[in-house]
C-alpha cells in the first residue's frame, strides 16, 4: 500500500475515499478536508469565538488540535460528570484534557456537575431511577444542557463537538429504528442558533472514527483510551459494530447512510422541525429560563425537582 501523493509507504488506507496516504500527507490532508466542510457548511470563521467541548478522548483532542492548526480562536470546555467509582473515569479524562491544554497554552474551562448541582451522574441516575445501570441517555441530556448553558453565558459564537461519522451513523440508525422524529429532525451537523440555544456544529461529521484515531496517534496526542464504564454493552456500541460489518463489506456505507439522510432533511423529509422550533421559542422553563416544549420545567430542571 503506497501513498497516492508521494509513493512512500502508506499509514492509512481510506477505502471509502479510495485514498491511501503516508504519515506526512495524511496529517496535511485531514485538516484540509475538515476545513473544506467547515467552509461549505458555514460552521464558523477566523473571526468567531469558538468553544470546543472536549471529553479527553481521541476525537475531541484531535479536533481541537486541527482547529488550532487552522489558526482559529478556540477555548475548551470539559464537563466532569463525576463517574469516578472504581476507574476514576471522569477525573482521568479531565487530566488528559487539562494536559493537552496546558502543553499548548490553551484555556480549558471545567464544569462539574457535582460541584454545580450537588450530584454526580450516577447519583442523579439512582435518585431519579433513570437508567440506573446505563445512565447514558440521562448523561447525554445533562451534557447537552450544560454545554449550551456554558456557551451562552460565555457569549461564544459557536459550540463545537467532536461527534464523528461513526457516532452520527449509529445515532441515526438508533433514531430510525425508533422512528424518533424529534431527534431525526435535528441530526444535522450545523444547528443554527435560536432563542436559548447557541449555534452548534460538528466538524468531524464526515470523519471516520479510525481517521480521528489515526490522526491523534500520529500527532502523539495523549488521550483517554478507556471507554466510559457505562458504555460497555451500550446500544450505541452495538449499532457501531453492525455498521462496521456493513462498512467492511461495502466501503462508504456509513458515509452514504448519513449523507443521504442530510439530503432527505434538505428535501423537507421532517417538516416537524419548524413547528418544534416555534413551540420551543414560545415557552420558557420557570426555573432556568431555557426554552421548553412543555410549558413547565425543562427536562434538565425536572431532574432536580424535589416535588416529583
Ligand atoms: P459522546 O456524547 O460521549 O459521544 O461525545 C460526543 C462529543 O461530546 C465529544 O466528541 C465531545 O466533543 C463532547 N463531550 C463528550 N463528553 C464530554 C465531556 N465530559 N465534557 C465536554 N465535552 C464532552
Ligand atoms: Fe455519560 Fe458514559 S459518558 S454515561
Ligand atoms: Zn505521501
Ligand atoms: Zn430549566
Amino acid at each position: 500500500m503506497r501513498c497516492r501523493k508521494c509513493g512512500k509507504k502508506a499509514v492509512i488506507n481510506m477505502r471509502q475515499h479510495r485514498l491511501s496516504l503516508c504519515k506526512q500527507h495524511f496529517l496535511e490532508w485531514l485538516p484540509n478536508h475538515i476545513l473544506r466542510f467547515i467552509k461549505k457548511y458555514e460552521m464558523f470563521s477566523e473571526h468567531d469565538r469558538i468553544l470546543v467541548a472536549v471529553s479527553g478522548g481521541k476525537d475531541s483532542l484531535a479536533l481541537w488540535d486541527i482547529l488550532l492548526k487552522l489558526g482559529l480562536h478556540t477555548e475548551g470546555l470539559y464537563i466532569n460528570l463525576g463517574i469516578n467509582a472504581e476507574t476514576a473515569y471522569s477525573n482521568h479524562s479531565m487530566d488528559f484534557a487539562q494536559k493537552f491544554a496546558d502543553q499548548r497554552n490553551l484555556k480549558l474551562h471545567i464544569a462539574d456537575i457535582k460541584r454545580d448541582y450537588g450530584e454526580s451522574i450516577p447519583e442523579i441516575s439512582i435518585r431519579t431511577r433513570r437508567g440506573r445501570d446505563k445512565p447514558c441517555s440521562l448523561c447525554g441530556l445533562i451534557k447537552r444542557y450544560m454545554m449550551n448553558r456554558f456557551a451562552l453565558n460565555g457569549q461564544y459564537d459557536v459550540l463545537v463537538t467532536a461527534h464523528n461519522l461513526d457516532d452520527e451513523a449509529a445515532i441515526l440508525l438508533a433514531n430510525t429504528l425508533d422512528w424518533s422524529l424529534e431527534f431525526l429532525a435535528r441530526g444535522e451537523p450545523v444547528l443554527p442558533s435560536k432563542p436559548g440555544f447557541l449555534k452548534k456544529v460538528k466538524p468531524f461529521f464526515r470523519t471516520y472514527e479510525r481517521e480521528a484515531a489515526a490522526y491523534a496517534i500520529l500527532r502523539n496526542i495523549e488521550y483517554m483510551r478507556d471507554e466510559c464504564p457505562f458504555s460497555i454493552d451500550s446500544k450505541q456500541l452495538y449499532y457501531k459494530k453492525y455498521l462496521n460489518e456493513w462498512e467492511e463489506k461495502q466501503p462508504g456505507t456509513k458515509l452514504r447512510f448519513y449523507l443521504k439522510y442530510l439530503n432527505a432533511i434538505a428535501q423537507g423529509a421532517f417538516p416537524a422541525r419548524q413547528e418544534l422550533a416555534q413551540q420551543l421559542a414560545q415557552q420558557r422553563c420557570p426555573q432556568c429560563g431555557q426554552p421548553t416544549n412543555t410549558g413547565s420545567l425543562c427536562a434538565f430542571c425536572k431532574l432536580f425537582d424535589t416535588n416529583i
